[in-house]
Formats: C-alpha cells, sequence, structure tokens
C-alpha cells in the first residue's frame, strides 16, 4: 500500500539538511511525499526553537492538524527538530493527538519509531544523545530533485555557550565529521550535476579545530575547491573567533570560493559582547575584516545582530550602530532578543521596556536598509557572474542564478544554460534581488 507524508521544516539550513535525511528514510519505508497534510497518513514538523516566536509557531502549526486527527484517527503526527529535544516527551503530554517526539540526534531511528506507532498505536518519544556518530554519518541515498547548489554538513553542534542561545543545549557538542566521508559526498553530488556546494555547520570554522586528527577547515576548503566538475563553494556559519588567517588567507587562492562572508558580530559593544560570552572584542573582529578585505578587497560581509539584550543601554546600541556604518554589512540578520530556557542570559535583569527595544529594532533595521540598497545599487551597470540555478517560477523564459555575492539575479535565457555560469550585465537593482542582460552564454 502507498503511504504518504507531509513535512514542514522551519528555522536554519540545518534543519533543511535534516529534512531532507527525513525524506530518503520514509521513502526507504514505503512513504512518499505530499504537499498538503489532508493527503497524508503521516504529517512530520522539524522545528526550530532559537528564537521564541519560531517555538510558538510550532505550537500554533500543530493545532492545524488536530481536526484531520479527529477525521482520521490513524493519521501519525510527528516532531522533531530543536523544540523536540528541548521539550521532550512534555511535549506528548501538552499535545493529546501528538504520537511521536524525536530529538535532533535520534533522526536516523525514524523508520522504526514509525513503524512501530504503525504497528501498535503507541506513542513514542526519543531524545538521547547517544547516537551522535551515527546521526552524523547518516547520508542516506537521497531521491531529491535534481538541484544546482546543495549543502552539505561538515560539521554539528556548538560549544561556545553565548549566553542568549539555545543550540548548544539542543544541538548538543561539536563533532565534526571526517573530511573523507566530506570530499566522498561532494564528489557523489558534483556527478549528479550540483554545482555549487555551501558547508554547513553551526560553528562551521570551529571545524577540527580541537581535534588534529583530520585536516583543518582551511584543509577542507583546498580539497573541496579542487574537485572537478564544482563550480562554486560557500561555508556557513563562521564563528569570529575561529576565523584564522589560515582560513581569511583562503579568500586569496581558491578560485570556486565565493567572495562573500557571513560573520555574525551580534553586538558593537565590548561590554555586551562579554556578557554574550562571545569570546572577541570589537577591535578583534574589525581587524579580522580588514583582514579579510586585504585578501579580497571585493569581499562583502553579512552579519547577525541581536538587539535589545538584558542591560543594553543607548550606548552600547549606538556603539552598534556605528559599527554598522563602519562594516558597511551588504546584509544584516536583526533579530529581538528572546529569553531562552536554560541559558545564562534569561537569568540576566533585563529592564528595557519592548517599545523601548523596537525603537532600537527599527532604527537599526533602517540604517542597513539603507546601507544595503547603497551597496546593492553599485552593481547596476556591471557584468556579473551568475551561477543558474533554474528558470523562474513565472515560466516568462527567465531564469535565475546568484552573484558570487549570493545575490538573485534574473535574466532572459534559454534553460540549457541552468548549471552554468554565464556573464549578466546588472540593469535594474530592485530591493531584493537584480535584473539582467545576459552578455555572453558560456
Ligand atoms: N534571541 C534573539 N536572537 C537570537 N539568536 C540566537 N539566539 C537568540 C535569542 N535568544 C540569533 C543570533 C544568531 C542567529 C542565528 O539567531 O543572532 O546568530
Ligand atoms: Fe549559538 Fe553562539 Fe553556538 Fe552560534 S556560536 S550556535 S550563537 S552558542
Amino acid at each position: 500500500m502507498n503511504k504518504a507524508f507531509y513535512l514542514e521544516t522551519f528555522g536554519c539550513q540545518m534543519n533543511v539538511v535534516d529534512s531532507e535525511q527525513i525524506m530518503a528514510l520514509l521513502q526507504g519505508i514505503g512513504y512518499s511525499q505530499v504537499d498538503s497534510a489532508e493527503q497524508a497518513d503521516l504529517v512530520l514538523l522539524n522545528t526550530c526553537s532559537v528564537r521564541d516566536k519560531a517555538e510558538r509557531k510550532v505550537y500554533g502549526h500543530l493545532g492545524r492538524f488536530k481536526p484531520i486527527k479527529d477525521q482520521r484517527p490513524g493519521l501519525i503526527i510527528g516532531v522533531g527538530g530543536c523544540v523536540a529535544q528541548q521539550e521532550g516527551e512534555k511535549m506528548l503530554e501538552k499535545v493529546p493527538y501528538l504520537d511521536l517526539v524525536f530529538g535532533t540526534h535520534n533522526i536516523h531511528r525514524l523508520p522504526q519509531l514509525v513503524q512501530q506507532v504503525e504497528q501498535n498505536r503507541q506513542r513514542a518519544s526519543i531524545t538521547n544523545f547517544q547516537d551522535r556518530e551515527t546521526r552524523l554519518n547518516l547520508f542516506p541515498e537521497r531521491t531529491f530533485q535534481e538541484t544546482v547548489t546543495r549543502f552539505v554538513t561538515v560539521m554539528q553542534g556548538c560549544d561556545n555557550f553565548c549566553s542568549y542561545c539555545i543550540v548548544p543545549h539542543v544541538r548538543g557538542r561539536e563533532i565534526s565529521r571526517s573530511s573523507h566521508e566530506i570530499i566522498t559526498e561532494v564528489r557523489g553530488l558534483v556527478a549528479q550535476g550540483v554545482r555549487e556546494v555551501t558547508l554547513l555547520g553551526q560553528n562551521v570554522n570551529s571545524y577540527n579545530l580541537k581535534d588534529d586528527k583530520d585536516i583543518s577547515f582551511a584543509q577542507l576548503l583546498q580539497q573541496v575547491n579542487a574537485i572537478d566538475g564544482l563550480q562554486r563553494l560557500r561555508f556557513a556559519t563562521s564563528h569570529p573567533k575561529d576565523l584564522t588567517e589560515e582560513l581569511i588567507d583562503c579568500f586569496g587562492p581558491l578560485e570556486k570560493l565565493c567572495k562573500h562572508i557571513h560573520l555574525p558580530i551580534q553586538s558593537g559593544s565590548d561590554r555586551i559582547l562579554k556578557l554574550m560570552n562571545r569570546g572577541y572584542t570589537v577591535n578583534d573582529y574589525l581587524k579580522k575584516v580588514a583582514d579579510l578585505k586585504k585578501v579580497c578587497p571585493e569581499i562583502r560581509l553579512t552579519t547577525d545582530i541581536i538587539v535589545g539584550f538584558p542591560g543594553e543601554t543607548e550606548e552600547d546600541f549606538q556603539a552598534t550602530l556605528d559599527l554598522v556604518e563602519q562594516v558597511g554589512y551588504v546584509d544584516a540578520f536583526t533579530f529581538l532578543y528572546s529569553p531562552r530556557v536554560e541559558t545564562a542570559a534569561a537569568k540576566m535583569l533585563d529592564d528595557q521596556s519592548s517599545v523601548q527595544k523596537q525603537q532600537r529594532f527599527d532604527r537599526l533595521l533602517k540604517l542597513q536598509q539603507e546601507t544595503s540598497a547603497a551597496i546593492w545599487q553599485t552593481d547596476a551597470g556591471q557584468e556579473l557572474s551568475v551561477l543558474v540555478e533554474g528558470e523562474s517560477r513565472q515560466g516568462d523564459g527567465q531564469l535565475f542564478g546568484r552573484s558570487t555575492w549570493n545575490r538573485i539575479v534574473n535574466f532572459r535565457g534559454s534553460a540549457d544554460l541552468v548549471g552554468h555560469t554565464v556573464t549578466v550585465k546588472i540593469a535594474k537593482v530592485l530591493r531584493n534581488s537584480h535584473i539582467g542582460e545576459l552578455v555572453e552564454p558560456r
């Protein structure tokens, strides 16, 4: 009998990769994917708990499935990811129509768990951290649609314990994959038509940093760069304190490495950075930015910033604005601080009003939007290299791809250019993308 699953993914790219593995595993036990819960025998949410909003969304979403389950009691509903890891069995108590809770390190057990629920209708929760290695090296045959760009996990977890962050609590301690496994996976992807990979980890540049049994992250980049047929290479997310000289130097000679780095600063105030337990000062950070620009003058940076951390004063916030101006980020992901259980910051005195936090957030957003617009505008009239990723959804003969700076570029061209790097002259700069004209087909 053909069974169907419906999967929704929240949160970061790690969850996107985990969801690919979930899909492959479920296909392995006879499930095929459908795009609505109404058609499914199994509904799964892969969840995120990094901020309060993401977490609340999960409970809201689960509520949507209750009427379906009332009508069809045989429907299996499961939750995985960071909220599942954090809440564990409690979720089964809170949500009586939920069947299955599985943690971030138990994905490989999913087929067995689902079959158990199918057979004896017994609810199950598993969230232990015992299978770290098995889980990390779980790369079942993927049956994904052919795509030009893919994510490849190189490490997982985090040992940093930034005081606001739940990740170390729900993703566990850092563990790096063997470079041999990674290279084999990238080679396999390239053989299937992938042209760009993004090496992924919560703290990607601490890859093997505490373990010299295997190669360094910079050496890994060199090896991936040398793979024939691969055109582009990216990595995310980097921690400023682990940005080594050896890694900075990669932005010069490695021709496939894109000229973009996501380097979260979080705050421009040394006092707040200390309270955040970030392990660097503003000066340390600026020195690394200067070194990056020396090695690769065209490099563009993006960042993450938290506004309204406990005790943030106007002076601290002004320092963040100053830093944003000084670095000139091409984009910034800005977040309102949200207290997370078990974290050190959740115990700190947080006496700012939400109105004040929101005002600061709006000021930062305005500055960043102006900065971003000004930088993207400099692309107008330029001829840029674009890796073509696909045909536009509008189906009007438009293709889309990305520049080295990860900016979406739309232009007219024939579908056989997908997977190739072409030159596009930028005609118009929109808020979130560029429109251009093809200069040379290949
Ligand atoms: N509140 C607000 N933002 C947070 N982030 C992580 N934890 C929190 C929190 N408790 C942000 C950080 C991080 C990004 C992924 O999410 O900026 O870099
Ligand atoms: Fe969270 Fe800090 Fe680890 Fe990033 S480095 S995942 S912000 S604890």
